[in-house]
């Protein structure tokens, strides 16, 4: 497979790729460009952090889960090729010296890099942009004092981000499709194919547990699948959306989601997981699942030229199962939108840590209420048992009910029909009960306007 892209500036032409080699892998082994780490290699500690750019924005990436066809018409920028081509120091590498950011300094080429990206995007949330960057021995307090000192000025135009990439290229690879009907053209030709979006889950199937993938196709290309559309009564969230594309679509009409995506894995796998990925890899702690459910959400499917849709919550037959016949693919998710509509929808993520972590329980509570009674109710659990799953005891035990603590205990004690959830390494089955079913109480909790977030409660 051919692809090119721009390595620090420079074009780059790679002929016959293995599609399946890391960025991460190639940079430090064919290019001897080993300022970029390698700590974890599974997207935790940001090591491996570099600096994507195309058309559509300047991100933070883990290269170890970036596979070389992503980067094909993109600019890639590594620790190598950030100061300006005179040796001027990039704003943050200059203040992590000044501030004493970095002590053993494993860390710090990814840790500059993550800063670099937020500083190029205009994202100077500290806490966000360094969500997925492990440091153990300097402390952060140093490095977020370099990251104020470095955004208190505009960035100089050396150090603009890369132009987006080497220009269009001669001739589309099959592997790399550049419209949806390409790719359902290929998917029908050879529906053993597997499709490659953010590579979040596959990198891992692939460098950790050897697992043969089989022929791939890469939908990193297909700008069309990576949009969010919104219109006055739905909106069409494209399956190759990146997960950070939809916090941001969020914020305004559901804003209690886009707070709990601030909190999906770190900066740098929000910035390339997909909402398709996410969904199509059935796993039952996925987090935009259950809170697409409760919004009543359903799924574009496509073979060849067929498309049908399906409410999201049957897309899930069980644990490792889903309505999906080869071939076929998720275009898009559908999401019902009445603008001005009062917003309803609270998501609660409940893992051990508060960044980078995967849930052990996550409640998505979208319950309407009209003069004192409740008129309808979606709840989607995730964590609870082999698939996402709405709690449609507890919902029938509130709707046409009285919007009361009476009615909210008799919801809470009809989750014991709804699930019966598994003990695992992240919680018992009695504690995810429990939670599952405090969950609710908490929501009519807030609703009463009673703080029920940690960060909110004051002493
Ligand atoms: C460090 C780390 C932290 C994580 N934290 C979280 C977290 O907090 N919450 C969470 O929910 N997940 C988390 N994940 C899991 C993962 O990031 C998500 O599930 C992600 O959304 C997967 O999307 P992707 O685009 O990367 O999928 P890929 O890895 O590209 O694909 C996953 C699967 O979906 C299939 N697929 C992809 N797109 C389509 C499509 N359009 N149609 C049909 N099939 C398709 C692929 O063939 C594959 O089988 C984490 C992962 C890592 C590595
Ligand atoms: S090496 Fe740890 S995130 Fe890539
Ligand atoms: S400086 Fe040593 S790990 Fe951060």
């Amino acid at each position: 497979m051919d692809i090119a892209f721009l390595l620090n500036g420079e074009p780059v032409r790679l002929r016959g790729v293995d599609p399946l080699t890391t960025t991460l892998d190639w940079l430090r082994e064919a290019r001897g460009l080993t300022g970029t780490k390698e700590g974890c290699n599974e997207g935790d500690c940001g090591a491996c952090t570099v600096m994507l750019t195309d058309g559509a924005s300047t991100r933070a990436l883990n290269a170890c889960l970036l596979f070389l066809p992503q980067l094909d018409g993109k600019a890639l920028t590594t620790i190598e090729g950030l100061a300006a081509p005179d040796g001027t120091l990039h704003p943050v590498q200059q203040a992590m010296i000044e501030h004493h950011g970095a002590q053993c300094g494993f860390c710090t080429p990814g840790i500059v890099m993550s800063l670099a990206a937020g500083q190029a995007s205009g994202e100077h949330d500290v806490n966000r942009l360094l969500s997925g960057n492990l440091c153990r021995c300097t402390g952060y307090a140093p490095i977020a004092r370099a990251a104020e000192a470095a955004f208190a000025r505009p960035l100089p135009e050396a150090f603009s981000p890369p132009p987006a990439g080497p220009g269009p290229r001669a001739f589309v690879e099959p592997e790399l499709p550049d419209s949806i009907d390409a790719l359902a053209a290929r998917l029908v030709e050879r529906p053993e194919t597997r499709i490659v979006a953010g590579a979040t889950d596959l990198g891992l199937r692939h460098t950790k547990a050897l697992e043969d993938l089989g022929p791939v196709v890469f939908v990193s290309q297909i700008e069309e699948m990576a949009r969010i559309e919104t219109s006055p009564y739905m909106i069409r969230i494209g399956a190759a959306a990146s997960i950070e594309a939809l916090r941001k679509a969020m914020r305004q009409p559901h804003p209690h989601f886009a707070a709990m995506l601030d909190r999906f894995a770190s900066a740098q796998v929000r910035a390339a997981a997909t909402v398709g990925g996410n969904i199509a890899n059935g796993s039952p702690i996925g987090d935009t699942p259950p809170p697409l459910i409760a919004l009543g959400a359903s799924l574009l499917l496509r073979r060849g030229e067929v498309s049908r849709e399906i409410p999201l919550e049957d897309f899930f037959i069980e644990y490792g199962r889903q309505d999906r016949a080869p071939g076929e693919f998720i275009e898009a998710i559908v999401l019902p939108h009445e603008a001005g509509a009062e917003d309803r929808l609270r998501v609660y993520k409940i893992s051990k840590r508060f960044d980078q972590d995967i849930s052990s329980v996550l409640g998505a509570f979208n319950i309407v209420v009209n003069e004192g009674k409740v008129q309808s109710a979606r709840i989607a659990f995730g964590g609870m048992a082999g698939v996402p799953k709405r709690a449609l005891a507890a919902e029938r035990a509130l709707v046409g009910a009285p919007w009361s603590r009476e009615t909210v205990e008799a919801g809470m004690a009809a989750m014991a029909e709804d699930f019966t959830p598994l003990s695992d390494h992240r919680a018992s089955a009695a504690y995810r009960l429990l939670t599952a079913a405090n969950l609710l109480l908490r929501y009519w909790l807030e609703d009463q306007g009673e703080p029920v977030s940690v960060r909110e409660v004051q002493p």
